[in-house]
């Protein structure tokens, strides 16, 4: 694999045309064209293999056409594609908002909405929140990524050029502090913080800019995705409920990436033991088809008919995918999910005890970052030797992506072994490796 140019003959002739056609507003990190994919492994269309530690960026959480969603999804093709849920009813989707509402980790009645992404999904979210409490404001977090479209941009945070000549946005939309450890943004150190990054929305945002009276939602990623694979600590995710509590805001988790078993536990909120009122899915939970959901707290989803609606939202095909994916997520691949998180978080903890520019590793399940930095001492983002890391990997077969400043992700499907974890963390490391002695002159 060491050997080949990339791209070849004719991933490059489709790079062209793609060039010529398609927004130029897409990210591709690396000229990777997809022919086909089964499991953890993709084929370029000159016939490279790779191993897939993207997932198509957290969504084919079965692995590419895992046989049981290929089967769901060819029994519905022979009934019907499309009636729209807004319209009709269909057992399909019924069946899907049953599953939703039985493992949503929500102990009251709930009620779903269905949507196609997860911009969508974060976009019914502030609609609700704001219809069900009648308040306009609503707070999210620095480094946050809840998707492009109007609403949902303006509570993303991430990077300006996401938020660049789209003003104006949303009004009434406050960005507070994260729970970021590594790189505290008050420069104190948890725990003797007291975590105090929340109480600072208390005493400082509610004393002199938000009435909290008129706060209707805090909008909150359980761990951090496009801002950098950030794990708050879990009395952070404790402290804002209770804020929420004293107030009356909603306290929503945007599951996007973070849900569908990805951090080892069915939806990443189980890790805080906090119950949130309304949750955002999409990404993994149909294995690759698009789907979305909110679920909600049945006493907050009170708004009549016509309210909001979605031609496509719950399409019968996609939901078919989604309760395929379902009952292999409960049969086995959330506990796989932890169980081979826990073992690639240790093998890179280990392997950070060799390379300096290692500066945090950190996840939760099998959603991994590596915070790269200059210097342990000063934490200087090294952005560069993670953009070397992630190009090299691609050409030696396997591929990642960046995340936040320099942050190198991995997101590997649910059903990933072991095995394969060691063969993609030997390329990762000797990516890294080589960056260390080019960019910042280790000897090897
Ligand atoms: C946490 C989170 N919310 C929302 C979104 C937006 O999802 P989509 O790209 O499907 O609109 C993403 C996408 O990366 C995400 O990670």
């Amino acid at each position: 694999m060491n050997g080949r140019t990339l791209p070849g003959p004719i991933a490059e002739s489709w790079i062209i045309r793609d060039g010529a056609n398609v927004s130029p507003s897409y990210t591709r990190s690396y000229p990777f064209v997809m022919a086909e994919g089964r499991g953890a492994r993709v084929w370029d269309v000159d016939g490279n293999e790779y191993l897939d530690f993207t997932s198509g960026i957290g969504v084919t959480s079965t692995g590419h056409c895992h046989p049981e969603v290929i089967e769901a999804i060819k029994e519905q093709l022979n009934l019907f594609l499309h009636m729209s849920g807004t319209d009709f009813y269909y057992p399909q989707q019924v069946e899907l908002a049953e599953t939703l509402n039985r493992i949503v980790p929500i102990s009251d009645p709930t009620l779903v909405f269905f949507t196609n992404s997860g911009a969508e999904s974060v976009e019914a979210a502030l609609k609700l929140a704001r219809y069900a409490t009648g308040r306009p404001h609503i707070i999210a977090f620095r480094n946050a990524f809840h998707g492009r479209t109007m609403g949902a941009l303006s509570l993303t945070a991430s990077k300006v050029v996401q938020r660049r000549g789209f003003a104006p946005l949303l009004p009434e939309v406050t960005h507070v502090n994260y729970g970021y450890c590594y790189r505290c943004p008050l420069n104190l150190t948890y725990p003797s913080c007291n975590v105090a990054c929340v109480r600072e929305i208390e005493e400082e945002l509610f004393r002199t800019e938000v009435p909290p009276d008129q706060v209707a939602a805090i909008f909150v990623e359980p761990v951090q995705g496009e801002g950098g694979y950030i794990v708050p600590p879990k009395e952070w995710m404790r402290e804002l409920r209770e804020l929420c509590d004293r107030h009356g805001i909603l306290l929503v988790a945007d599951e996007v990436q973070t849900g569908m078993g990805r951090t080892g536990k069915m939806f990443a909120m189980e890790h805080f033991d906090v119950e949130p009122d309304i949750v955002c899915v999409a990404k993994g939970i149909a294995s690759g088809l698009p789907l979305g959901a909110i679920i909600a707290r049945r006493t907050l989803m009170s708004w009549p008919p016509g309210a909001h609606a979605s031609t496509f939202g719950g399409n019968p095909v996609a939901c078919a995918a989604a309760l395929a994916t379902i009952r292999l997520l409960e049969n086995g691949l959330v506990d796989n999910a932890a169980r081979v998180g826990a073992y690639m978080l240790g093998k890179l903890r280990e392997m950070q005890e060799r390379h300096p520019s290692m500066g945090d590793v950190r996840g939760l399940g099998l959603m991994i970052g590596v915070e790269l930095v200059r210097d342990r001492e000063t934490k200087a983002r090294a952005r560069d030797i993670r953009d070397w890391v992630v190009q090299r990997c691609f050409e030696k077969g396997l591929l990642i992506l960046g995340a936040g400043v320099s942050v190198a992700r991995f997101i590997p499907p649910l059903i990933i072994t072991e095995e394969e974890v060691d063969e993609a963390l030997s390329i990762f490391e000797e990516a890294l490796t080589e960056a260390e002695r080019e960019l910042l002159g280790v000897a090897a």
